[in-house]
């Protein structure tokens, strides 16, 4: 038997918990538990990734990713695409990021129902979480600078946040950006951001470019249906996108990704359909949720979150969704037991769910 032991921090860390796949289905599955676009990606992605794999997949991507952050840059209006860097998926931001700013005896602040990657790449760095409250699983600027010590290095959050799909408003944000001390990063994942439209995506950029100390990040895995290809991005000051090229991998993004990333990250016009899809049925949703007697707020993002009065009646929801092949997210794991996270899916998985659920009210 050998002695090795990981570090006690890492042993200490409890994984992520993904969404998963339903077991023993006997149909054709609503998938509703991962918040991923229902419409795929662009058909110029998908376009792109068969280019590239006919192309030769034996050389290695172009370590600078420099065609990707400009594609980026351009699409989104920022001036400098040194300033913009690239990752698999929008996860390894937040593991550089806290690499890079946060360890033993620093403190990651970041709200009580926060994205929980954030928690877990805290903890594998050996730094100390620390949650503020939310009200009514809305994040708030006083709560947040309360939770801040001279110990904060980094403030994630998300906005909209996942798993409650509330925000702060751009004005809220920009107060709490003026009242953190300079010694915590700011980092705003805007990870559903695009649906809310190009003003709001612009107001992120803009954030960015108030202080030396605010970091944007995000995502191709929600909006541009790329999850399965593991994309993200950030923007941010220099120094701290020099910081980060140095301990990146070289070859981080995947040639299939840069490719699908680069094709598709300005077609607004698919960007748009799927946006306008979502604030349709998103609204649609929550007023039948709210009908049936399941208080839903209202979202900002491309899921909604019933409310089911006690954890054991969430989770016999859950078990009816899933013996009708219909898989939704319990988030127990973020402190919401009594509720479920669903996603706005395809117009039929939408009816599925909300049907299956109204059988589920009237049963009593
Ligand atoms: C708020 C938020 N940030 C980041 C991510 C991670 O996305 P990915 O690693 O797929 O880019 C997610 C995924 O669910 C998320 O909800």
């Amino acid at each position: 038997m050998n002695t090795i032991k990981p570090l006690d921090h890492i042993a200490n860390t409890k994984a992520y918990v993904p969404g998963g796949k339903l077991q023993g289905a006997t149909g054709p599955v609503a998938m509703l538990a991962s918040n991923e676009n229902p419409f795929g990606p662009s058909p110029r992605a998908v376009e792109a990734i068969r280019n590239a794999a006919a192309e030769g997949l034996q050389i290695y991507p172009d370590p600078d990713y420099g065609a990707l952050r400009a594609a980026i840059a351009m699409a989104k209006g920022i001036a400098d695409p040194a300033r913009v860097v690239t990752s698999a998926g929008s996860d390894e931001i937040i593991h550089l990021l806290t690499q890079c700013y946060a360890g033993p005896g620093d403190e990651v602040l970041f709200t009580e129902h926060a994205f929980s990657m954030y928690e877990v790449s805290t903890r594998a760095h050996g730094a100390t979480a620390v949650k503020a409250p939310e009200t009514d699983m809305k994040a708030g600027v006083n709560a947040i600078l309360g939770g801040v010590s001279p110990r904060t290095k980094i403030l994630f959050l998300a906005n909209p946040n996942n798993p409650t799909g509330t925000m702060l408003s751009v004005e809220e944000l920009k107060a709490l950006q003026d009242a953190l001390p300079p010694h915590v990063l700011f980092v705003v994942d805007g990870a559903y951001s695009e649906y809310l439209g190009p003003e709001y995506e612009a107001a992120l950029r803009d954030l960015v470019d108030r202080r030396d100390t605010t970091v944007m990040m995000r995502t191709f895995s929600k909006i541009y249906g790329l999850a399965a290809a593991r994309l993200g991005w950030a923007y941010m000051p220099r120094p701290i996108a020099d910081t980060f090229q140095r301990i990146r991998g070289p070859f981080n993004v995947n040639a299939l990704a840069v490719a699908a990333g680069i094709a598709s990250v300005g077609d607004d016009a698919f960007l748009a359909m799927s946006r306008e899809h979502n604030t349709l049925w998103r609204a649609k949703m929550t007023e039948a949720l709210n009908a049936m007697g399941l208080p839903t707020p209202e979202s900002h993002a491309n899921f909604v979150v019933p409310e089911f009065g006690s954890a054991a009646r969430a989770a016999e929801a859950n078990q009816f969704l899933k013996d009708a092949d219909i898989l939704v997210r319990a988030i127990g794991g973020y402190g919401l037991p009594t509720k479920l996270r669903i996603t706005v899916g395809s117009a039929e998985d939408n009816t599925r769910v909300l049907d299956a659920l109204q059988a589920f009210t009237a049963k009593r």
